[in-house]
């Protein structure tokens, strides 16, 4: 693993659970000199110094990479990497840690990351794109398979309609293309086939030549139990997901990341950063739902907790494309991580509650929708917060988290209260497996 003399001073850049998440693993490198965040929340504030910057303020933020002596900045959000801000810094010679804009178009464009999947052969969905609603409408009323409709362009997780009938189909494509409900992303829609069976959520680290896999995690991306109202950021996470087994493992490396990576550099794509591929475990194997372009949220805060080695070293080697010389191990156990929200997210939320935090041990409370103003926390978003415990067992961890959450309160809080239940009975099932077998990628 590479040494630095000199200690790297960072600007993340951010403001939600994940971000968090990142500053808590960043904080622990032995390489890591100053920690900075634009714009941060309430939580990141206490490890790193948070300045009032917009993430796509691009010269905003090169005037904070200058004044601090920034040699890193870590892009946690999807849209400055859709906008180019690494682009931006390299051009400044500042290094980044991130796809470039011709990269993180795999997340900004769903229609380009189809084409990409077919042209390379990855298994996915079928699908068919479209720009112009009569020709989408005959489309779905052709093919009894076409049921789920997306928003090509970013929308914020939220572009997306799993339809059950061809009338609802229609009715999606309507309220997209035409009443435009996710604004010009609905530009362009894709039709896909509507795939059956568990999802599981795999970030991978790359720089490009070479491609490491975190441990598998699954989202809970319903609103509410049993996965029911509308879709959300997500509302908790676990990991590694025991619905991940060792052949799955293999069919996810050898079938989906790798002619990911090979893909891209054919294309002439340099990919640098995290690759986050959502999956659906079908009965024909795993099959790529859509391609991210960062770390997931909450994902994150279940994954990294798990990390043993140095998160900044790994990205230092990711930007020097020397990857493949870093050892990336994981602690044993699990982690859980549950989401506390803002009553009525994800439709209209109120902010601004007083938010009463009592230290449990074992938890750590990541901060998303937060903000402190005179020493007071407050609830400034509609993910507010998400508490997530490690275990030795799954079951351990989600009884943590859980009692990490009910020493949290505000006013309308809500949240899920099945994180990980349907991998507590997967592993019920799987008695027999050795805890390796379902461990570790
Ligand atoms: P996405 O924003 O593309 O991750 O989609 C949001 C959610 O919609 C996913 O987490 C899935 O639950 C669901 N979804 C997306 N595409 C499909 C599909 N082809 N079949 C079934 N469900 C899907
Ligand atoms: N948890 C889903 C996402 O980060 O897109």
């Amino acid at each position: 693993m590479g040494g630095y003399l000199q200690k790297v001073n960072v600007l993340l850049i951010g403001s939600g659970g994940r971000e968090h998440a990142i500053a808590h693993a960043l904080s622990k490198s032995k390489s890591l000199g100053g920690l900075h965040c634009a714009r941060g929340n309430g939580g990141i504030s206490e490890l790193a110094k948070c300045h009032d910057v917009s993430e796509t303020d691009f010269d905003g933020l090169l005037k904070i990479c200058e004044e601090n002596s920034i040699s890193l900045v870590v892009v946690g959000p999807e849209t400055p990497l859709v906008e180019g801000i690494v682009d931006f810094f390299r051009s400044n010679d500042i290094r980044c840690f991130g796809p470039k804009k011709d990269a993180a178009i795999l997340e900004g464009s769903k229609d380009f990351a189809k084409r990409f999947m077919k042209k390379h052969n990855i298994p996915t969905a079928r699908s068919e794109s479209f720009k112009e609603l009569k020709l989408a409408i005959e489309f779905v009323r052709l093919k009894s398979w076409a049921r789920v409709i997306k928003a090509s362009g970013l929308a914020a997780g939220k572009g997306v309609i799993v339809c059950d009938t061809k009338k609802e189909a229609i009715a999606a494509l309507e309220k997209i293309m035409d009443r435009k409900i996710f604004g010009a992303a609905g530009d362009c829609v894709v039709i896909e086939e509507r795939l059956e069976g568990q999802e599981a959520s795999i970030l991978a680290f790359t720089d490009g030549t070479a491609i490491v896999p975190m441990i598998p995690s699954q989202d809970h991306k319903r609103a509410f139990d049993d996965d029911k109202g509308l879709n959300t950021g997500g509302m908790g996470a676990y990991a590694p997901t025991p619905f991940v087994d060792k052949v799955t493992e293999d069919l996810i490396l050898n079938d989906i990341l790798l002619p990911t990576m090979i893909g891209l550099s054919e294309d002439g794509i340099d990919y640098v950063g995290v690759l986050y591929a959502g999956l659906m475990l079908t009965k024909d194997g795993p099959k790529v739902i859509e391609f991210n372009c960062r770390f997931g949220d909450p994902e994150t805060q279940a994954v990294l907790p798990l990390l043993e080695s140095d998160l900044l070293e790994i990205m230092l080697a990711c930007t020097e494309k020397r990857l493949d010389q870093i050892d990336i191990r994981w602690k044993r156990g699990f982690a859980a991580t549950v989401v506390a929200a803002s009553g009525g997210y994800p439709e209209k939320y109120e902010v601004g509650k007083n938010i009463l935090i009592e230290p449990a041990q074992g938890t750590i409370v990541f901060h998303s929708g937060t903000e402190k103003k005179d020493e007071t926390l407050l609830t400034s978003g509609g993910r507010v917060l998400s508490v997530t415990a490690l275990g030795d067992t799954l079951h351990e961890s989600i009884d943590k988290a859980y009692n990490g959450l009910s020493m949290i309160s505000f006013e309308g809080m809500h949240h899920r209260k099945d994180i990980g239940r349907k991998a507590l009975s997967e592993l019920k099932e799987k008695t027999s497996a050795s805890p390796d077998e379902i461990q570790h990628l």
